[in-house]
């Protein structure tokens, strides 16, 4: 089944075959005295996106860039998270500080720094009323809504083909349900209608979400008010692909009993569904615990990210709630997390880009060891290390130390890093490697997205 990884198959079957060996021995051997031994450390993932690659989901976390020097804090975020929000680096005020003068170091810092770790990467923000620019801020009427569209155009180009998700549009909502004013609200009640189809035409590859607080409780003013507005938007066609829902359980806050009742009514209007910013008051573990399952038991919800890495790292860091303490210890939360995330749920809808293939492909294990190339060189793959979601590939390449080396993997699978090559990219699915001064020998890492066929390679 697409989207399950070995380890899942592996529990299932020992659990199953566990059963029929101890119904066996119950009628056979009474007396007997029979050890089944229960299936090691390595039948359940030790790290949370590898455990939540297991049902096809993806765990992330916040980064903030200026924190990527503090390897305390890198350590964890590579080994824990396989997908990353900048937590301000892509938003208006970071990428347009002046009109039309964009500015993507930032941003760029952060997704090159995903990738090089083998993480996707979600897009925060392009339409929001709060940290906008200054330049922005003063604007109204029709000369904010064109540069409400330059914004998208210029910031979804710069990241064309790279990015997992892009939240088009968030908090555009009042408690009630009805709209928030706001300057944007201001250029007419279509504006997020055309910020989504904007957004498409920009770039039909990344999955485009609306994002909010306080739209966990199904029965809320808020939560009715988003689901109108997506369910609008279905029935008229307008492209939207997925509602994040922040669940920032902090502030007093805390997980309604009817989470998974509006995870999946959200999921049934045909979007993905995801936990953008996970916090929770004092990590209360039985909530952490529930706000997972509830995604877990949801195909569409297709993964969970939490709004920091270090309870230090955290923007509400004196309600402590995030999953690993100012030490980088992990915390009960923690376990409660990853145990929900190992014990499985609900396999998810394989995620598939907007405009590629609609039915899952069925993933096979790679069976081409090597590719002969197309002229004077040779390029041979071998495997590499492999998880839940990616796998890496090496590349040995023979016959001349000029060489132009093409990959091109299989859709839905992505290339999300490349070691001592220099890489270009012809579209999101091909990759042309050059020396980059290392030698013959360089490397890359695929996520799969439901599809582990290996690329194919050619040399010239
Ligand atoms: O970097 C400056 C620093 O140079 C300056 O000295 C300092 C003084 O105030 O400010 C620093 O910038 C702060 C920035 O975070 C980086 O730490 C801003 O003041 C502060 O407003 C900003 O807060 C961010 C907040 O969004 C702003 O709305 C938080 O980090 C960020 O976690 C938070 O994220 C939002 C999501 O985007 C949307 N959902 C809610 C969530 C939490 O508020």
């Amino acid at each position: 089944m697409a989207g399950i990884s070995s380890d899942l198959r592996r529990r299932r079957w020992w659990r199953s075959t566990a059963t029929r060996v101890l119904a066996g021995v119950a009628t056979v051997a009474a007396t007997a005295t029979v050890l089944v031994t229960a299936p090691g450390a390595d039948a359940a993932a030790s790290t949370l996106g590898a455990a939540a690659a297991q049902s096809g989901r993806y765990f992330g976390t916040a980064i903030a860039g200026g924190r990527l020097s503090n390897s305390a804090y890198t350590t964890i975020a590579a080994r824990e998270f396989n997908m990353v929000t900048a937590e301000n680096e892509m938003k208006p005020d970071a990428t347009e500080p002046n009109q039309n003068q964009f500015n993507f170091s930032a941003g760029d810092q952060i997704y090159n720094w995903a990738v090089s770790h083998g993480s996707r990467v979600r897009g925060h923000t392009l339409a929001w009323h709060a940290q906008q620019p200054g330049w922005m801020q003063n604007m109204g009427g029709s000369n904010l809504r064109n540069a409400m569209i330059n914004h998208i155009q210029k910031v979804m180009a710069h990241y064309q083909g790279k990015l997992a998700y892009w939240d088009v549009v968030n908090e555009a909502f009042n408690e009630d349900g009805s709209r928030r004013s706001s300057n944007l609200q201001s250029t007419g009640n279509d504006w997020i209608e055309v910020a989504f189809r904007t957004a498409r035409a920009a770039d039909p590859s990344t999955k485009l979400c609306y994002n909010d607080y306080n739209i966990d409780n199904w029965s809320y003013g808020k939560t009715q008010g988003v689901y109108r507005m997506v369910q609008d938007f279905k029935s008229r066609g307008v492209p939207i692909d997925c509602v994040g829902l922040q669940a920032h359980f902090t502030g007093g806050s805390s997980v309604p009993g009817n989470f998974q009742q509006t995870i999946s009514s959200f999921a049934a209007l045909g979007v993905d569904v995801a936990l953008t910013e996970v916090d929770v008051t004092n990590s209360n573990t039985s909530q952490y615990s529930a706000l997972t399952q509830a995604c877990m038991n949801v195909a569409r919800c297709v993964g969970i990210t939490v709004w920091g890495v270090r309870d230090s790292d955290s923007w509400r860091s004196s309600e402590s709630p995030l999953l690993f303490d100012g030490n980088g210890n992990k915390k009960a939360a923690y376990n409660s997390v990853l145990n929900a995330l190992n014990a499985g749920g609900t396999t998810t809808t394989p995620t598939t880009t907007p405009t590629g293939p609609t039915t899952p492909t069925t993933p096979t294990t790679p069976t081409t060891p090597t590719t002969p190339g197309g002229g004077s060189c040779t390029a041979s793959l071998s495997a590499g290390q492999s998880w839940g979601d990616r796998y890496n590939l090496n590349v040995s390449v023979s016959g001349s130390s000029s060489w132009t080396v093409t990959m091109n993997v299989p859709s839905p699978a992505r290339i999300s890093s490349t070691w001592n090559v220099s890489a270009t990219w012809p579209s999101s699915q091909v990759m042309v490697g050059t020396p980059n001064g290392s030698g013959n020998n360089f490397g890359v890492t695929i996520m799969a997205n439901g599809n582990w066929n290996w690329p194919s390679v050619s040399c010239s």
